[in-house]
């Protein structure tokens, strides 16, 4: 009764996965959600309902909670600040926070800690564009700085001309992230947990593979040699000191020839990290949960040589049951998690996890899985 609780900010499903977790380890999971039928908000009893930009219904939130935390990362930082003066506990703080709300202060930041990142600029009209792409080749890669998810707000662009309608549509004085387009091998993802204490843990680096801007697949470990693991781990560990950063932290990463390079940062559970549920002995959910409680962390290595994560992305058709009958009995080694979302085609409304000895066989039973929960009756369109 006297454990403490958690309030997480937003309904969506990380929140919804910490729950189990939570249940667990006896603490008491609190969410503020948009709506009464967010992910969230269906399996956890203590949710308030209310728009996490309106400081009031914040502050209302935070009374009954020791420790805010994050589902997603768009939370007005000014709140956040108010909220602290006012003794309310932030994890991860507002000061870490805001670089994984704008890519232009994360580029500044990471640049500053020396960190390897894609050569990059603030550019704020079409010269600038032109001046920055002219400099480091193109194509080029031009970001809005906040408020993108899923590759919504990224572009290649071919040449300024190319850029030149977006921009326009972005209003006047809108500023964007120009970033040298890199080649990279694959892509890579690192997971850390810091505590308050500044206890850290680390995963094994892990490849998500992204399609259309979205990602698709999480493979783990990596393929990839131990020195770019050892150096994407020790980059990964940098930045959550560096930044002050406590709770669970995502570092996406490009692999290079030359080495990794960082892409961006999240500071909750990600979509990188889902495969912990079954496949690390700490899944990140508990791993965020015993973060921001100051607990000592739980250990991090996984239950299995390999494990593959397949995202159920929406498709078609609007009731999975059917799919998700076959599945189960088509391989009763495969994990499903519904998030308890309404099918759109391309929304994230599920995840399938395996677990094994062999890197091949359960990549191909993820995907055939997800593949089948979408609607791709044999399995294996991707
Ligand atoms: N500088 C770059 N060079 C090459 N490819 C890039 C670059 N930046 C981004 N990309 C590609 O675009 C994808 C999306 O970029 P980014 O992760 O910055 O956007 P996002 O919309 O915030 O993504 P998320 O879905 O992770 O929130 C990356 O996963 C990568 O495939
Ligand atoms: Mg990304």
């Amino acid at each position: 009764v006297d454990f403490p609780a958690v309030g997480v900010v937003g309904g969506g499903q990380l929140a919804r996965m910490m729950a189990p977790a939570a249940i667990g380890l006896g603490v008491r999971l609190r969410v503020l959600a948009r709506e009464a039928t967010d992910s969230a908000a269906q399996v956890v009893p203590d949710v308030e309902v209310g728009d996490e930009r309106d400081l009031d219904a914040l502050r209302r939130f935070a009374k009954g909670c020791d420790v805010l935390t994050f589902d997603h990362e768009h939370v007005p930082t000014e709140h956040l600040r108010l909220l602290q003066a006012e003794g309310v506990v932030v994890r991860p703080g507002p000061d870490a926070l805001v670089h994984a709300q704008d890519k232009s202060v994360m580029r500044a930041r990471l640049t500053q800690l020396a960190v390897p990142c894609p050569r990059w600029a603030v550019v704020s009209g079409i010269d600038e564009i032109r001046g920055f792409g002219d400099d480091v080749g193109w194509p080029i890669v031009l970001k809005t700085p906040r408020g993108g998810y899923d590759g919504k707000g990224v572009r290649l662009v071919e040449s300024a001309e190319d850029a030149a309608s977006w921009l326009e549509s972005l209003g006047p004085g809108a500023s964007l992230l120009a970033e040298e387009r890199v080649r990279f091998d694959r892509e890579l993802a690192v997971l850390v947990a810091r505590s308050p204490h500044g206890q850290a843990a680390v995963y094994p680096v892990v490849e998500t593979v992204q399609v259309d801007g979205i990602c698709r697949e999480v493979l783990a470990p990596a393929a990839i040699s131990e020195e770019h693991a050892v150096s994407a781990q020790s980059i990964a560990l940098r930045i959550a000191e560096g930044l002050g950063v406590t709770g669970v932290f995502a570092v996406e990463m490009f692999d290079t020839a030359g080495g990794v390079v960082v892409n961006e940062l999240a500071m909750r559970p990600h979509n990188s990290g889902h495969w912990t549920i079954e496949g690390a002995r700490t899944s990140q959910f508990e791993q965020h949960l015993r973060a921001v409680l100051d607990l000592p962390l739980g250990e991090t290595s996984m239950t299995a040589p390999h494990v593959a994560m397949s995202n159920v992305l929406g498709g078609e058709i609007a009731d999975m049951y059917d799919g998700y009958l076959h599945c189960m009995a088509h391989d009763p080694g495969v994990h499903l998690h519904m998030y308890g979302k309404v099918v759109r085609p391309g929304r994230k409304v599920g995840h399938v996890t395996t677990v094994g000895e062999d890197a091949g066989d359960v990549r191909a039973r993820a995907r055939h899985a997800a593949a089948f929960l979408r609607g791709d009756s044999d399995g294996t369109a991707e």
